[in-house]
């Protein structure tokens, strides 16, 4: 009797096909190798290219150069390791191999003491060797900021980064500034789920957990823009969630704070900008300093007209990119907690040239 499913002309196909399993191999092998491994690979090492600002091979802060630090120890231990276990067994594969000349069994070797205590000890070196360094920069990452460290507030958010400075009391988004050779202390915060704060080349990584307070410390040692990216999956945009942190010489720094923590001027509340804003509802969520507009769910506008970027990072920010956000938030970031307001073509624009005039 058949059970359902089971059809013996099934059996009968899988198994004629078994003779022709061999030269299906030899055509699936050089098929698959060259038409997905080549450039699967290919592209692997590709993505390690384009100029790209987040190589950990280039630290740009005492934080980040101590660990390429660590980083070079193992792997020049590794190497090590890799061509004496490889040369070992190189050497006893060929010198060693059967000849077919051979009339008894070569000798048999049961244990041997000293080798069993020397590859129990080498491990344990080199393990201490690794541990000490690594767990004691852990430490230091971490340690008590110097009284002259800046301060930020770094909040992870779904799915953007605020940036709030105390010292110069004001909040930005995804455009975290700071000034060369001074010490920088972040504190990572979350009052939604777990993100991870990442820029490989001036702040290394770590969490930001809600209910919590994690700090890095770092000091940036070369003026410029270094890219960093949310690296705890957060839900549907974690990918899209980006930020930069630009390394200013200490005057530029003070200026962009400065400038950050002024607010618009009496006339921009006044404007048919702000009141399309505001008939818009946009206040509900944002603040723009210097108007009535005051919540802080959504990012600080106040200056958005002077970030480089929109929507964490992820387009540039002129009019037409700003006209497709507005237009429809989740097409750009999925699961965008801004909603779509449906706004008229109207409303958007003329709220488009009035948030590109809030430098
Ligand atoms: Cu935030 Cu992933």
């Amino acid at each position: 009797m058949n059970r359902p499913g089971f059809q013996p002309s099934v059996v009968w196909l899988t198994l004629s096909t078994v003779p022709a399993l061999p030269r299906f191999l030899r055509m699936l092998v050089p098929r698959f190798f060259f038409a997905r491994l080549v450039p699967l690979i290919g592209l692997c090492l590709l993505a390690g290219c384009g100029g790209s600002t987040m190589s950990t091979f280039e630290g740009h802060s005492d934080l980040t150069k101590e660990i390429l630090d660590i980083y070079g120890v193992i792997f020049w231990i590794d190497l090590a390791l890799f061509l004496l276990v490889q040369g070992i067994l190189i050497v006893a594969v060929v010198k060693f191999r059967a000849t077919g000349k051979e009339t008894t069994l070569p000798e048999q070797v049961h244990g041997n003491l000293p080798m069993e205590i020397g590859w129990t000890v080498a491990p344990v070196v080199l393990l201490v060797i690794i541990t000490v360094p690594t767990v004691s920069l852990i430490f230091e990452s971490q340690a008590q900021a110097k009284d002259d460290a800046l301060v930020v507030n770094a909040v992870g958010k779904q799915w953007w980064f605020q940036f709030g400075y105390p010292e110069y009391d004001f909040e930005t988004a995804n455009e975290m500034h700071v000034p060369l050779g001074r010490q920088v202390d972040v504190r990572l915060q979350s009052d939604n789920v777990i993100h991870a704060f990442w820029a490989p080349q001036i702040a290394a990584k770590r969490d930001m957990m809600p209910g919590r307070v994690n700090h890095i410390t770092f000091t940036a040692d070369k003026v410029g823009e270094y890219m960093g990216q949310c690296a705890e999956y957060c839900a549907d945009s974690h990918a899209l969630m980006k930020f930069r942190i630009f390394v200013d010489t200490a005057e530029d720094f003070d200026k962009w704070a400065k400038h950050q923590a002024s607010a618009q001027a009496e006339p921009v509340a006044a404007s048919a900008g702000f009141q399309a804003f505001q008939g818009a509802t946009c206040v509900a969520c944002h603040a723009i300093e210097g108007t009535s507009s005051q919540s802080r769910i959504g990012p600080d506008l106040t200056h958005v007209g002077s970030r480089g970027l929109i929507a964490s990072g992820i387009l540039e920010n002129n009019e037409a990119n700003l006209r497709l956000w507005l237009k429809d938030p989740a097409a750009i970031k999925p699961g965008s907690k801004m909603p779509n307001l449906n706004l008229t073509d109207e409303q958007i624009n003329t709220i488009v040239p009035f948030l590109s005039s809030l430098k």
